[in-house]
């Protein structure tokens, strides 16, 4: 395995700016990742894990360290089983059991990134989440130096959060096993595709295509401006306070958490200037501004800086703090 010096990382990432990593490997085995950590160990140099860079925001100044990309490949199915390694496609993935007529990750359809970066975010869109097919995943534990096998309990996910977040770094995702099933009903709770199918629940052919349809008309193209999705998470609170809000903009959806009492406010909502809250549209840092069709989405043209991005995101926190009186965090890695 071979570490090179000085790598460009803007390439890699969907946000498509940022500098340099100092060191950088590919790793495409569970001994290759132990010799690269080795090696970052003994030099001391801070490592950072890279996917499919959909989901991080890379500085100017690039990474001081050592970045290793995962690229671990190889999918097997075993009836109902889907084991997947970190490195592949997430999305070629949803593909294939999509067409083999397996259903629970349909729902996840057209999210940009790897399948480990998807089991450390706990991705969820439409009204689905990872966490709901996860049966176990094997880590690799840096800690021990040992493959490690998890169970969804251990997983411990929630909105956006995962193991992976409460002990960061600790752990490289080596494989992950969904749980499907041929005999699945399609979820069509999310209220774009209710409207859609109201007559005719779908295939699941077809509720993969109207996911893929819905995210083309609220995400940017990848090849024209730069982006990670969703910039903030949505404020999670509890359900007194979040009532309190909606009798302030009785207009506001509310989107209850499951196996909680706490409710998801949709940040979006207030950011959207239809909705006479916040009006983001003037609002330009270099290349950096808050996407015309979704509102929690960052967008950067091809000539922004990681800087850019970062300070519109400050004027955007500072703006929903002292109008709504909101506490929010990036969604996105900030490396
Ligand atoms: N809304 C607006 N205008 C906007 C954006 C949102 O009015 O510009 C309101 C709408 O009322 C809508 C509600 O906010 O009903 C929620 O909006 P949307 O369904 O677009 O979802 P979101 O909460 O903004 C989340 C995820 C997305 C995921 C979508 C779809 C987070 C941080 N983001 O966004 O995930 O695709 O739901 O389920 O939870 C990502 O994480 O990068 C990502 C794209």
């Amino acid at each position: 395995m071979q570490i090179e010096e000085n790598i460009p990382l803007a390439p890699l990432t969907t946000f498509g700016i940022g500098g340099e990593a100092r060191f950088f490997a590919r790793v495409h085995s569970t001994n290759e990742l132990r010799e690269v950590l080795a090696f970052g160990k003994e030099k001391n140099f801070p490592t950072f894990i890279l996917g499919g860079g959909s989901n991080v925001l890379i500085d100017d100044a690039g990474f001081p360290g050592l970045v290793i990309k995962i690229e671990l490949l190889g999918v097997e199915e075993k009836e109902d089983m889907f084991v997947a390694a970190a490195g592949e496609s997430w999305d070629a993935l949803v593909e294939r059991t999509v067409k083999n007529g397996m259903w629970g990750i349909e729902n996840l359809s057209g999210i940009p990134g790897t399948v480990g970066g998807a089991v450390v975010q706990n991705i969820g869109a439409y009204g689905s989440a990872l966490s709901q097919t996860l049966e176990w995943l094997e880590v690799y534990d840096t800690h021990s130096g040992e493959e490690k096998r998890l169970t969804k309990e251990d997983y411990k996910s929630g909105y956006r959060d995962s193991i992976f977040k409460r002990e960061p770094d600790r752990y490289v995702v080596l494989r992950v096993a969904l749980k499907l099933s041929k005999t699945g009903t399609p979820d069509i709770s999310y209220k774009d595709l209710a409207l859609r199918f109201k007559d005719t629940p779908p295939s699941i052919l077809d509720l993969r295509a109207a996911v893929l349809e819905i995210r083309a008309g609220k995400f940017p193209d990848l090849h024209i401006e730069g982006t990670a999705g969703s910039f903030f998470k949505n404020p999670v609170l509890p359900a007194e306070e979040a009532h309190k809000l909606q009798e302030k903009y009785p207009e506001l959806p509310l989107f209850p958490l499951p196996e909680s009492k706490d409710i998801k406010v949709p940040l979006g909502w207030f950011l959207d200037y239809r909705h006479g809250v916040i009006d983001m549209r003037s609002i330009k840092v270099g290349g950096a501004r808050m996407y015309e069709k979704q509102f929690l989405v960052v967008v950067a043209e091809r000539n922004s800086s990681s800087r850019d991005v970062k300070e519109l995101a400050r004027l955007v926190q500072e703006k929903v703090k002292n109008t709504c009186n909101l506490n929010i965090e990036p969604e996105v890695r900030i490396v």
